[in-house]
């Protein structure tokens, strides 16, 4: 970053509406580039003044020809920055450049053979003439502008273009999706090859950056981080505590439903391998005290908020004179801001949604950063692997994964059955490929023999999903023999439990979480 905090290296990436502009911006990063989503009405001056090395359109679901059909300022073809549009975002260029578009003869959608007929730019190193790419459209460029040329085309479609002159380019398909095998190789050649980039986002450059920004913005305040033990509020804490170091207090408010040995891992990575100002708030009997005789999931889910608040605000209020408050808020989260409110599903608890009327200034490290970038940052400050890769874990904690009655004894089953299902999970290589994998214990007693007993215990219900981020997951298809055993093991060793299910519910329609 220099001096007037623009990145040196970065890249727009014009959002025309399409799902597909933040796993561009991601895959450019992967680039080591940085990439910023704007929305696709700014100005070419706006956009020229963020100074980036090249633009990307991104897909859409409209029609060029649409009435009100997201357009760009024109004025960036003449901006002599590199532009590469990607789908609708290829469609648009032509178009306004002078070529034609109009709805193709067939509809292209899934997997298309490519020819190359030029591989002096985009596919510069592709040596097969013959590749494969995703597509999705139904419009296609029926003949390039003026100065283009045709690189690729389907048996039916032009399915890319350059005018090396200007720098512009376009393809038809999805080089960001993983069915484009070489997808990666285009976005470099980009980059790398037309840009100019050098690859300058690294892990190191982040940590560096986002140090930089938390003393300019901190100076000689002191700031306060409630820390959860997830991997967003772990960076943030290794973060600031590298940029402001004592000026830090974290609190970590254990609210005895974490899972086994975690309040202790988090207190052990922060004492001793980061010396923190750390507050251990012992809450546990608090919260279940409150919890004690619930079994609405929003009550559950609001009394836990609260009195997390509560609890949060009274250590404010003993150490005085804080100004700030950090919070490990994610780009995604920033991009998605913007876009309207959604109908609330369920009340999320996050450690950072703590009350404006704290009269704290915001502090946010990671509000430019993909997930990936955070475990990626999370090594690179030495945070241990169990933090790194820790899969996502809601706010209120095993309260909302004991259906019905929150008690110390569900709790200490659910713990169990939980660290089984981890540990099987882990041994057959699963942990990090699943989104989330965890134990649900329902109120619903069953009949069961073990020996020549009757048992009637509790169910467990295993939950295991596999996807990119909380918006959609499946449930993940598991090898029978690591089902087998996780249901062995419960049962054998966890006592008052008799059964267990899978649940075999993607999301939408079911959530991730039961409650
Ligand atoms: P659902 O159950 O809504 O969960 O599909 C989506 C993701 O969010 C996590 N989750 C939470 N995270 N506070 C959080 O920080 C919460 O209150 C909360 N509730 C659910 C859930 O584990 C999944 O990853």
């Amino acid at each position: 970053m220099n001096t007037s905090g623009e990145h040196d290296e970065s890249v727009v990436v014009l959002d025309f509406g399409a799902q597909y502009a933040q796993l561009i911006a991601r895959r450019i990063r992967e680039c080591r580039v940085y990439s910023a989503i704007v929305p696709s009405n700014r100005s070419a001056a706006e956009i020229a003044a963020m100074r980036p090395k090249g633009i990307v359109f991104s897909g859409g679901p409209a029609s060029v020809y649409e009435e009100n059909a997201p357009s760009c300022d024109p004025a960036l073809y003449e901006s002599g920055i590199p532009i590469l549009g990607i789908c609708y975002g290829m469609q648009l260029m032509a178009r306004q450049l002078g070529g034609d578009v109009a709805p193709g003869q067939i509809r292209e959608y899934g997997k298309a053979e490519l020819r190359i007929e030029s591989t002096a730019d985009l596919f510069r190193g592709f040596d097969e003439r013959v590749v494969i790419a995703w597509m999705s459209h139904g419009d296609a460029v029926m003949r390039p502008p003026h100065g283009f040329h045709v690189t690729a085309r389907t048996a039916t479609h032009i399915a890319a273009m350059s005018d090396p002159r200007r720098k512009l380019f376009g393809v038809q398909f999805h080089p960001e999706v993983v069915h484009t095998p070489r997808g990666m190789e285009i976005f470099r050649n980009f980059l790398y090859g037309q840009c100019g980039c050098r690859g300058l986002w690294t892990p190191s450059s982040i940590v560096e950056e986002a140090c930089e920004a938390i003393r300019k913005q901190v100076r000689d305040g002191r700031m306060i981080l409630a820390l959860s033990g997830g991997v967003d509020s772990s960076v943030v804490a290794a973060m600031a505590y590298r940029a402001i170091g004592d000026q830090l207090v974290c609190v970590f408010v254990d609210h005895g439903l974490l899972r086994e040995g975690e309040a202790q891992q988090v207190v052990d990575t922060f004492t001793t391998h980061f010396r923190v100002n750390l507050i251990h708030v012992r809450a546990e009997d608090r919260f279940l005290r409150k919890l004690a005789g619930l079994t609405d999931p929003e009550q559950k889910r609001m009394i836990i908020g609260r009195e997390f608040i509560t609890i949060f605000e009274e250590e404010a209020r003993k150490l005085g004179d804080i100004r700030y408050l950090a919070q490990g808020t994610l780009y995604p989260d920033v991009i998605e801001s913007g876009t309207g409110a959604a109908a609330v599903i369920k009340s999320h608890h996050n450690v950072g949604g703590l009350p404006e009327e704290m009269g704290l200034e915001l502090v946010e490290p990671l509000r430019n950063l993909f997930k990936d970038e955070v475990r990626a940052v999370a090594q690179e400050l030495g945070l241990p692997d169990e933090i790194v890769w820790r899969q996502p874990f809601p706010g209120p904690g095993l309260a909302v994964r004991i259906l019905g009655e929150v008690t110390p004894e569900r709790l200490a089953t659910l713990r169990r059955v939980d660290r089984i299902i981890i540990e099987e999970i882990t041994r057959a290589g699963f942990y990090r490929k699943l989104f989330q994998a965890f134990g649900v214990l329902a109120p619903i007693r069953s009949v069961g023999v073990m020996g020549d007993q009757r048992t009637y215990g509790e169910t467990v219900i295993v939950r295991a999903v596999a996807g990119d981020d909380a918006m959609t997951a499946d449930w993940a298809d598991l090898p029978h023999d690591v089902l087998a055993m996780i249901s062995n093991r419960v049962v054998n060793e966890v006592k008052g439990v008799s059964r267990v299910v899978y649940d075999i519910t993607s999301k939408p329609p079911a959530t991730i979480e039961w409650e």
